[in-house]
């Protein structure tokens, strides 16, 4: 184990007094809200706009509103902005995990997992039935890491409510994604030639887990608004909002853009494969679950999806993220929009996206054009 490496009796320190992330501001309560909001955890979660927060934050500030639906929350870092700027957030994703994530950070205004829960659930049992050990042995992680997620879920009833349980599934999430090569389940093995000496995969899940606990916690606020996360399909979110932020999948160009594929262990994970639609498909080798169908991820459905998602909430403000790699072109989604809404602006920048490893990432940048489109 490195140097880094958090050992069982830290797990106190960690849990009470979690790194800070440090930003180099200083003094108004502008600054202060964005250097609470940039204090969400980075999750290697594909399409995240956390590196975008700022920009994000600066745009909404401008326009009027109280209440807000994040639509397709993903890592849940807009949500969380969204919170820190004091509004009634409304989070919502079609996946467990996401949801979890959403739960534990913006639903959760007060409970955070305790130093005594945590040891509660680290305590050692056999690793409860086996199951996660027995279906990933040879496929992800290590054995030791596996028992452990066995125990931790083995252990469950140790975490008293609800928003524990989201926080200590929340940190099961991001130990994963920080353990796992490229963060990504798309490939079976711990491959050596990955373990370039990073802290991250030299740390074992434990050790993720016990940081993430602390850092999750460390999360924990009551904006004095009743936030709420839901899970499931965007056209079936009820209500009116004043402001829907719309962030769903882009059709890329190439490749697909199918979470369940890259994050199927995550979404198994978060309800240790008993919900239903996470039932896995033992002729795979790296034992996914069934796809989830959505209209954002195909050429022939989109542009019928993003007419239904704009009709649906044409009587709130919408902002939709989008980039240029995205299909359809940037100009049909807004003459799209033009059709529900009077007055449409498009803001532009540059986002680079880092997907891979060190010595990967070089080659594998590729810098887009980001755009907010504004519909009010
Ligand atoms: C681009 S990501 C959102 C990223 C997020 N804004 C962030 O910063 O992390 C798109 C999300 O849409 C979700 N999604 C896709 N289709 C959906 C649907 N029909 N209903 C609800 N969520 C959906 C995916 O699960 C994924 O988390």
């Amino acid at each position: 184990m490195g140097s880094s490496a958090i050992h069982r009796s830290d797990v106190a320190a960690e849990v009470l007094a979690p790194r800070q992330i440090t930003l180099p501001f200083a003094g108004s309560a502008e600054e202060e809200t964005l250097r609470r909001a940039c204090a969400y955890p980075r999750l290697r979660f594909m399409g995240s706009k956390h590196r975008l927060l700022p920009w994000i934050a600066g745009h909404l500030r401008r326009l009027s509103f109280e209440s807000a639906l994040d639509a397709f929350s993903g890592s849940g870092c807009v949500s969380y902005l969204l919170k820190c700027l004091g509004k009634q957030v409304t989070s919502n994703d079609f996946l467990l995990f996401a949801s979890a994530l959403a739960r534990a950070t913006i639903e959760n205004s007060r409970h955070k997992v305790s130093e005594t829960t945590v040891r509660g659930l680290l305590r050692q049992r056999t690793g409860g039935d086996g199951f996660i050990l027995r279906t990933f042995r040879g496929v992800f992680f290590q054995p030791g890491d596996l028992r452990f997620l066995d125990t931790v879920w083995a252990n469950m009833d140790a975490a008293s409510n609800e928003a524990e349980k989201a926080i200590v599934v929340s940190a099961m999430v991001r130990a994963c994604l920080k353990r796992q090569p490229r963060g990504v389940f798309t490939v079976a093995g711990d491959p050596e030639r990955y373990k370039d000496g990073r802290r991250d995969l030299r740390m074992s899940l434990e050790e993720h887990f016990i940081e993430s606990i602390g850092v999750f916690n460390n999360l924990v606020f009551s904006n004095g608004c009743r936030n709420k996360a839901l899970c499931g399909d965007v056209f079936d979110v009820p209500g009116q909002h004043d402001l829907v932020y719309l962030d769903p999948p882009y059709v890329p160009r190439t490749d697909d853009n199918c979470y369940v594929k890259r994050y199927h262990f995550l979404e198994g994970l978060a309800s240790c494969w008993r919900a239903e639609g996470t039932e896995i498909l033992h002729h795979t080798k790296v034992r996914k679950i069934p796809k989830r169908f959505t209209p954002f991820s195909y050429r022939r459905t989109a542009l019928e999806g993003f007419g239904r998602l704009f009709e649906r909430f044409r009587e709130s403000i919408l902002v939709l993220s989008y980039s240029s790699n995205g299909y359809p072109d940037l100009e049909v989604l807004v003459k799209l929009m033009r059709s529900f809404k009077r007055g449409v602006a498009i803001h532009e920048r540059g986002h680079r996206y880092h997907f891979g490893t060190h010595a990967q990432v070089s080659s594998r940048r590729a810098v887009v054009r980001e755009y907010l489109v504004i519909g009010e």
